[in-house]
């Protein structure tokens, strides 16, 4: 651990108090035992994995079920042989011929509402499949690059590659063309998959264009794209703004005429072949292709699916992330269909056309499962403080991922968005991880704001300090958040990198390269976590977004939950600003909920709450009250443009945010 510093720092914040999940929940819940625990403990790993296997069916029913002899790369459910999309689609048809499957809600709210049937679905997903195999030569093990918006055309796509073993690479369609060809290239596709257009915040915005960039980018790296595939958002009509390449580019809709009732025996693939990559970004500049498998990762998602999203088949779920990341692979897609759920896909912005939306759709289509972020969270908080009580909306279950939530925030997203009905999990995990680590079981473990809770059954977090001692439960000390042991749902390497995977993440605290005892290669997450003495997980963020005053080390998220704390703060973000004397010092971004005006006073009381709450060292250099934070189209704060502000460093490039003015507008502010 030579690159990090062996500091460790003190948590200055404070226990929160717990809240219990419903009785009306606990009464419908799949599980409610909390001797689950024990079933999944220590002595019986890997074996109690089984039950994660069980859930799926199986062509061929394995032999081994954690197999180390490559390890870090482990192999679960070897000798296993099945297709995903057939335990996605096809098995349900059965019982479920006739339930929706998809419902699409197109972001023009007066466009109607699709539901896709698993019996439409079916015939969609094979459709599809023929062209791939038949028209574009697609076969099991090739890679394919989706550069796809949320509408029902992608999950259709990622169930054909799955029903042919075809490795899927879906690339999040607010990228750049340029960001697609990378990942092309990397992935070494030869069939590049777009649509013409879709909507965004009201307008119908041209995609194909990018699929041009994407190629032509691709091509100047030495990979040639043979075909490229567009659907249309209205089908028969092109959308887009560039002409079609003859040759090269092809209608989706066009080669469907040909392929009408067509069907395509699922191809059974071993359990360890890859269902998909999924790119990442690193400390470094190039992405990370995060490989993960059939068989081990459809069971995890399956498995979390149905004890931790609580999803029956009579349920609607709604998980309002993007199918582009890897939330919406195994959440909106193939864990709540391999459980036979309902899944709700919605293409736009959640605050259009205003922020009342989000409650208009759940009433409608009658939501009871609610899966969203804390940006999105923050956003509808300070967009609306008390709309959600305004609509007849009823949860039973939400969900909060991606980043660590301030207490505040969760206890409006449980009184307001949840009427104090709805239990709530807070979902740790990672690209790499293919599903949850940390999370409460929703009828079994209390909730606690601000923490994601234990590890799931069958996973051992673990907190190490830079020399790899363990850091004990209620210690309040952070460090490193590592996992003891594998799971079936990580990912299995990085796509041609074996040596970056273990790089990255077991070597940091392996004493044995050569070992094949799972118990020698901990799995090192990036993130700084402190357990409490009860093993709830507090994670305070990406080790890169710790700051380090005086020598001591502080979470962000401890001094944004704090600012948090004021009643007028939406948006709080903390960067790290040299100082002579301190080393770093933080500085304090905020925003404000509508109708609050900024004044000294107010960036007084905010410094004062970070200071009483957290304790002097973390009072911010400056309180900056700005328009909006500067943010990816994914929603996250980009903290270290307001860190090259700050510290008066070149910004970078800015135009791939959703928001590139502010970043000007916030540089006068603070500069002058
Ligand atoms: C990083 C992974 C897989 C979820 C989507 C993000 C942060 C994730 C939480 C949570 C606090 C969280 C971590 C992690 N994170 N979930 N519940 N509480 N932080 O996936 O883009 O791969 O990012 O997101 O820092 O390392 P990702």
């Amino acid at each position: 651990m030579a690159e990090q510093e062996s500091k460790h720092y003190d948590v200055t914040m404070q226990e929160e108090e717990c809240f219990y999940p419903p009785v009306e929940f606990i009464g419908q819940a799949n599980c409610t035992d909390p001797s689950i625990y024990e079933r999944f403990s220590l002595e019986n790993f890997p074996e109690c994995f089984k039950e994660h296997a069980d859930l799926l069916d199986w062509d061929d029913y394995w032999h081994t079920t954690l197999d180390t002899s490559d390890a870090p790369c482990w192999k679960w459910f070897v000798g296993g042989k099945l297709n995903v999309c057939h335990n996605c689609v096809d098995r349900h048809l059965q019982q479920h011929r006739n339930k929706t499957a998809i419902y699409f809600v197109p972001e023009l709210e007066e466009e109607r509402i699709q539901k896709i049937t698993y019996q439409e679905l079916y015939r969609r997903v094979n459709e599809t499949a023929a062209i791939l195999r038949d028209f574009a030569g697609l076969k099991a093990g090739d890679r394919v690059t989706l550069h796809l918006p949320m509408t029902p055309e992608l999950p259709i796509t990622m169930l054909a590659c799955a029903r042919l073993g075809v490795i899927h690479s879906e690339v999040f369609s607010g990228f750049s063309g340029k960001a697609c060809a990378d990942r092309i290239w990397d992935s070494e596709s030869e069939v590049l998959i777009t649509m013409d257009a879709y909507y965004r915040s009201g307008n119908l915005i041209d995609h194909k264009s990018k699929a041009d960039e994407a190629v032509e980018a691709a091509d100047k790296q030495g990979q040639k794209v043979n075909k490229v595939l567009i659907w249309q958002r209205y089908p028969g009509t092109y959308n887009g703004e560039q002409s079609i390449v003859e040759g090269r580019d092809y209608f989706m809709n066009d080669l469907l005429q040909q392929y009408k009732g067509s069907e395509v025996e699922p191809v059974s693939m071993p359990a360890e072949e890859p269902l998909f990559l999924m790119y990442t970004s690193g400390s470094t500049g190039r992405p990370k292709g995060c490989v993960h498998s059939t068989g081990g990762y459809l069971a995890y998602v399956a498995w979390m699916s149905k004890y931790v999203q609580d999803i029956h088949p009579e349920d609607v779920y709604w998980c309002m992330a993007d199918i582009g990341w890897i939330t919406g692979h195994s959440f909106i897609v193939y864990g709540p269909l391999a459980v036979a759920g309902s899944t709700v896909i919605y293409e736009g912005v959640p605050t259009y056309p205003d922020p009342g939306r989000p409650w208009r759709v759940a009433e409608e289509l009658g939501v009871n499962i609610f899966h969203t972020s804390p940006t999105a969270i923050r956003g509808l908080r300070k967009a609306g403080g008390d709309l959600p009580l305004q609509y007849n909306h009823q949860f039973k279950h939400m969900t909060t991922v991606g980043e660590p939530i301030e207490p505040e925030v969760w206890r409006w997203y449980y009184n307001v968005v949840g009427k104090g009905k709805a239990v709530v999990v807070d979902t740790w995990w990672m690209t790499e991880t293919g599903g949850f680590l940390c999370s409460t079981m929703p009828a079994v473990d209390p909730m606690k704001p601000g923490s994601a809770g234990p590890g799931l059954p069958g996973i051992y977090p673990v907190v190490l300090d830079d020399e790899g001692k363990e850091i004990q439960p209620g210690e309040n000390r952070a460090g490193n958040l590592c996992i003891r042991n594998p799971w079936p749902g990580g990912m299995q390497s990085i796509w041609k990198n074996r040596e970056r995977y273990v790089k990255t993440y077991y070597s940091p605290y392996n004493k044995d390269p050569n070992s094949t005892d799972w118990r020698d290669w901990p799995y090192m997450a990036g993130d700084a976590a402190v357990i409490a003495s009860d093993n709830y997980v507090r994670i305070l963020g990406r080790v890169d977004d710790v700051l380090n005053v005086a020598g001591h080390r502080l979470g962000t998220k401890e001094i944004e939950s704090a600012a948090l704390t004021v009643d007028e703060v939406a948006e709080a973000a903390v960067v790290s600003v040299q100082d002579e004397v301190k080393g770093t010092v933080p500085d304090l971004y905020v925003s404000l909920k509508p109708g609050e005006e900024p004044s000294e006073d107010l960036a007084r009381r905010i410094s004062t709450a970070v200071s009483d709450v957290v304790g002097k060292i973390a009072r911010p250099a400056h309180v900056y009250i700005v328009a909006d934070m500067p943010k990816t189209r994914s929603g996250k704060i980009m903290r270290r443009i307001l860190a090259s502000i700050s510290n008066r460093k070149d910004v970078g490039d800015v135009m791939t945010l959703a928001n590139p003015h502010i970043v000007e507008e916030i540089r006068q502010q603070v500069q002058g």
